[in-house]
């Protein structure tokens, strides 16, 4: 198992190129089960979800080679429809086998996800929407069977806006008989992208973008390349880096567009921004931070990914400032570890009230979740003295050698194996 060790409050300079998305990513992948043949998939991040996932495409038979973020998956010798335990547990985006292995294949054995690190993370809209295209769900020791001789289109409305669900229902309705409209559909890039990717393959959606999408059932899809969107949540984690040690920093491969309410918010406290050619330049280097309130919500608002580091940011913003997941109601795991770093918060229900200190202090902490360990990583580096940021796997299932990445803009931070746990 490795930690960090992180030697806090060096200022940052330079640039660094921000990795591939991991959630779009991870909702490509298994888009693929939907044709027969050879998919590239460019700009897919090293992280150890995907890794879990190929094993998991690999077990339904998918054959893959992943070399210098190309990733390719040969869907022509599928043979098995049942995602196991084992894979699920580990990571919920497995649920995203269920739609394509229905909707190809007529049946999908997938294992429940329980709980995770910060609460329930229900899927009841994912089987609410394979059942209204006509799907017959049982649930038997803790796995959905589900099964249909021909999905049929129809009206699926979701009473809340899910990425996961929208993207199980595009990918069920692709090749379902008649037309299949989704309201309340998610919006976020990540599943734009896997509309666009179903529709180079030979589907029929149209409203990508938009929270109500048409879906035109077709009889066969056929394998295609996309290349993957950047990754917003690590371009942010990046950005708070910057602000939060007062630092100079550059971003390459970003889109800004998909920055929109980290960035008002960022320039809300403070911050400021410049666009060179395909660079985002931060510049807090002159600036203290000024405390700002951030409520999360569904895209384009500012997302329950980026919350921890928020909060991070605003341990040490001049003022008093309110943190409110609208999202993941619980997903606070981060607060007691930024606290053992001096951090002044309250936890209020699903608010973080965070009143600004002068000062943290270095100090061994503990990570969680992927999120709430970024947030401690960036509180380590404005830390005083060492911090060390144990249970790094986390992490790693969604950032790619972060460390690399901060040491190249001059942070003192490095990897450790340990037996600590
Ligand atoms: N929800 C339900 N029932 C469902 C599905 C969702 O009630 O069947 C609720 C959830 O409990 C939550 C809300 O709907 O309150 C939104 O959840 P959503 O389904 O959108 O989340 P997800 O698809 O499970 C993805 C990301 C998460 C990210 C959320 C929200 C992937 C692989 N995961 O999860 O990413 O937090 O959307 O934006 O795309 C992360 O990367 O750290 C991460 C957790």
């Amino acid at each position: 198992m490795d930690k960090f060790v992180i030697r806090g409050g060096k200022k940052l300079s330079g640039s660094v190129s921000v990795s591939g998305a991991k959630n779009s990513s991870l909702a490509l992948m298994p888009a693929t089960l939907l044709n027969s043949g050879l998919n590239i998939i460019e700009n897919t991040p090293e992280v150890n979800d995907i890794f879990t996932m190929i094993k998991l495409l690999k077990q339904l038979g998918v054959e893959s080679e992943f070399q210098n973020h190309t990733l390719k998956l040969y869907t022509s010798k599928i043979n098995n429809q049942v995602a196991p335990y084992e894979h699920v547990k580990k990571m919920r985006a497995s649920v995203y086998v269920l739609g394509p292995l229905l909707s190809r294949f007529g049946y999908a054995k997938v294992s429940m996800p329980g709980g995770c690190a910060w609460g329930p993370r229900p899927i009841n809209l994912h089987l609410e929407a394979m059942k209204r295209l006509g799907a017959e769900i049982t649930l038997e020791e803790g796995y959905i069977i589900a099964s249909a001789n021909k999905l049929k289109g129809a009206k699926i409305h979701f009473d809340v806006s899910s990425v996961g669900a929208t993207g199980n229902a595009l990918m069920a309705s692709v090749l379902a008989k008649g037309t299949t409209l989704i309201s309340n559909a998610a919006i976020e890039p990540e599943i734009n992208l896997l509309g666009e990717y179903l529709n180079s393959m030979g589907a029929k959606i149209s409203g990508i973008g938009t929270t109500s999408l048409e879906i035109e059932g077709v009889d066969q899809l056929y394998p295609n390349t996309i290349r993957n969107i950047p990754d917003r949540i690590e371009a942010g984690t990046l950005l708070i880096a910057g602000a939060i040690t007062n630092s100079r920093i550059s971003l390459a491969n970003i889109d800004v567009n998909h920055l929109d309410a980290v960035l008002n918010k960022l320039e809300e406290s403070g911050i400021k921004f410049i666009l060179e050619n395909d660079k985002l330049i931060l510049d807090a280097e002159n600036s203290s931070i000024n405390s700002s309130d951030v409520t999360t919500s569904v895209y384009p608002g500012f997302p329950t990914d980026m919350q921890a580091q928020w909060t991070s940011l605003m341990t040490l913003a001049d003022g008093i400032s309110t943190v409110t997941d609208t999202i993941y109601l619980d997903r606070f795991n981060h607060v007691p570890e930024l606290q053992r770093l001096g951090a002044n918060i309250e936890l209020v229900n699903n608010s973080a009230v965070v009143k600004g200190v002068k000062k943290l202090k270095g100090a061994k902490v503990m990570s969680t979740d992927l999120r709430a360990s970024a947030s401690l990583v960036l509180a380590g580096l404005a830390s005083e003295g060492t911090t060390e940021v144990l249970r790094i796997y986390h992490l790693d299932r969604g950032y790619q050698r972060i460390e690399e990445k901060l040491k190249a803009l001059g942070a003192d931070i490095e990897r450790v194996a340990t037996t600590e746990y």
